[in-house]
């Protein structure tokens, strides 16, 4: 059965939320979530929120930080604009009752003001954070104010499969986005959702490599969908390998918090040599798309499976107290961080690229909108300054509600064609799914990692295209599960990766590659662009409505 609303939203992670409560003064809001509601890298964030609240800090500081951090890359006007308007929004998150970390003020006894971290790239402390759980506590802010309002519904356990648009649909008007096409996981119906307009706030993508810091639901549905749907989707080469992961064969990517290095800690190779130095000045505070280089460079030269993060040399009351999180895991793992250096490695981490957007959040499809991680505003450009992202994500939904609230866009008066599942059968080998899954992880992480050359990145076109000819037939052939939207997604986000990078012949930032290792001055302020060519009209008539909603994407083949 079809249910309509005013605003669609894919996501329940700190964009999707925070828009809802902006968006639902003025419209019904209904949320789509793919698993349990707090499920997302939100949940996860451990270092905190950039944002100017120090008077020893500037917004001309912080702007600086994030345009260097971008290496030339990054949209000057979307970065003032969100930096400038950050204050407002941590004020908001206070309003909502969030719990920064406070610190006693050294100079007037019992008063307290918020605790400020320090991360890779900023010139100042200016980290809010909650104690090393940021994000658990961003989660529970927004989910419990999210819960009271009427006006908006969560439904859990729905996976976006595509976005639905007129034009898709053969209807006689401008194109624009009218919903979405969702899988219920629980009783296996895909059922149509209409709306005035669809945000997309489906986060990243880092299941795409074999290791990331990314929960299992960050394989870059929205990106997929909206390059499907037709709109440009920018800036894929752009990955974010986070320096430091616990290497562990048991820890399922858990990050170590760059505060750990704002706090003091050192990098050093296996028998104990600090390296950084010789790659930056900053050292351990350089940004990180260095400091994982460096890594990766030390792992190649030394023959190490790892690195070595050190902090053993601050009290171990201060350690327990500031990373609780962090150091009760470690020890679960066998690895005492007062007492020991931590092993460490780069993992994937931050989707920097996604759906080309304003820093209003509009896609180039009227009626659909992106925030949070899945869009491409501009604003970290070649690399992500920490914590900025979470900083981006509120200023970014805040504008969407604000200009979608003064926006006229028709109600969804029309029936939406029913899926149809065409003669589709259930899978009848699971393995299938899985093994191409770990063959496109396997891949990303060899021929499309931390450094890259010419001749790795044309193997990966070639191995993507041929796995993206399989898992077409798959889809096509079998009844859809979550597993089979999320392959068809990672598979279709790898070639978007894949096409970025062979289009930017340069290292600039994060896309570091070998054959070309210097910045080109004519690709800053360059995106690379991809968009889906418009499907041609099968002759002389339209998809039949019932057709329009198993065939209503196209694959990324012939992308790279
Ligand atoms: P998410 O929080 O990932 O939410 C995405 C939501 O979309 C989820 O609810 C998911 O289930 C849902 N979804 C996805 N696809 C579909 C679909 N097809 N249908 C329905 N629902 C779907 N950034 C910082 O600024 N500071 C930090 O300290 C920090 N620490 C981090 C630590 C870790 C371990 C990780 C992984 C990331 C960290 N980041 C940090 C990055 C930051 O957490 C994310 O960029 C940010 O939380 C993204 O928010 P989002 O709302 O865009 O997406
Ligand atoms: C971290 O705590 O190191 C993650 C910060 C970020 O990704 O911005």
């Amino acid at each position: 059965m079809q249910q309509n609303c005013d605003y669609l939203v894919i996501g329940s992670g700190i964009a999707g939320l925070f828009f809802a409560l902006k968006a639902a003064p003025r419209g019904k809001v209904l949320i789509l979530t793919k698993k349990n509601k707090a499920e997302s890298n939100t949940n996860y964030a451990q270092g905190g929120i950039a944002a100017v609240t120090s008077g020893e800090d500037s917004v001309e500081l912080h702007v600086q930080d994030t345009l260097r951090a971008g290496a030339g890359l990054c949209k000057e006007d979307v970065v003032r604009t969100i930096v400038q308007e950050g204050p407002a929004r941590i004020r908001d998150l206070l309003e909502l009752g969030i719990r920064f970390t406070e610190r006693e003020i050294p100079e007037a006894k019992g008063r307290k003001e918020l605790d400020l971290g320090r991360e890779g790239g900023h010139s100042k402390r200016r980290i809010l954070h909650a104690k090393d759980t940021t994000g658990q506590e961003v989660e529970r802010t927004l989910l419990e104010t999210v819960q009271k309002h009427p006006n908006i519904q969560i439904l859990e356990n729905h996976i976006a499969i595509d976005l639905i648009t007129t034009g898709k649909l053969g209807l006689p008007e401008p194109n624009r986005c009218v919903g979405v096409y969702a899988l219920d996981k629980l009783s296996g119906e895909v059922r149509a959702f209409g709306a005035r307009a669809v945000v997309l706030a489906s986060g990243g993508s880092g299941k795409v490599y074999l290791y990331t810091t990314n929960p299992d639901i960050a394989t870059g549905d929205g990106a997929a969908m909206a390059y499907r749907a037709g709109a440009p989707i920018a800036n894929m080469e752009f990955v974010q390998f986070h320096p430091t992961c616990l290497y562990h064969p048991k820890a399922k990517s858990f990050l170590i918090s760059e505060a750990v290095r704002g706090e003091g800690a050192i990098l050093k190779t296996p028998d104990g040599e600090r390296f950084m130095p010789k790659y930056h000045p900053m050292g351990e505070l350089a940004p990180r798309d260095i400091v994982a280089r460096a890594i990766d460079a030390e792992m190649k030269r030394t023959g190490a499976e790892h690195v070595l993060l050190d902090i053993t040399h601050k009290p171990a009351p201060f350690i327990m107290s500031r990373f609780p999180n962090i150091y009760q895991t470690c020890l679960q793992y066998g690895y005492d961080m007062t007492k020991e250096p931590i092993p460490v490695v780069p993992a994937a981490h931050y989707q920097c690229g996604g759906v080309l957007t304003d820093v209003d959040g509009r896609t180039a499809i009227p009626g659909l909108y992106a925030v949070g991680e899945t869009a491409c505003t501009g604003l970290h450009g070649a690399n992500r300054l920490a914590s900025n992202s979470l900083l981006e994500a509120l200023v970014c939904a805040h504008r969407a509600a604000c200009v979608l609230g003064e926006e006229e866009l028709p109600p969804v008066d029309f029936q939406i064609p029913p899926w149809q599942s065409g003669d589709a059968v259930n899978p009848d080998e699971l393995v299938v799914i899985h093994h191409l899954w770990n063959e496109i992880r396997r891949m990303m992480w060899n021929y499309v990692g931390i450094v890259r050359t010419d001749k790795r990145l044309q193997r990966a076109c070639r191995r993507i295209r041929f796995l993206q000819e399989e898992i077409q037939e798959y889809y096509w052939d079998f009844i859809i599960t979550s597993d089979l939207v999320e392959l068809r997604n990672l598979a279709l986000t790898a070639e978007l990766i894949v096409a970025c990078a062979m289009r930017r012949p340069e290292s600039r930032g994060l896309h570091y590659n070998l054959d070309h290792p210097e910045p080109d001055p004519a690709w800053a302020q360059k995106d690379t662009v991809v968009r889906a060519e418009a499907p041609p009209p099968p002759a002389g008539e339209k998809d039949p409505p019932q057709q329009a909603g198993r065939r209503s994407g196209q694959s990324g083949q012939g992308l790279c």
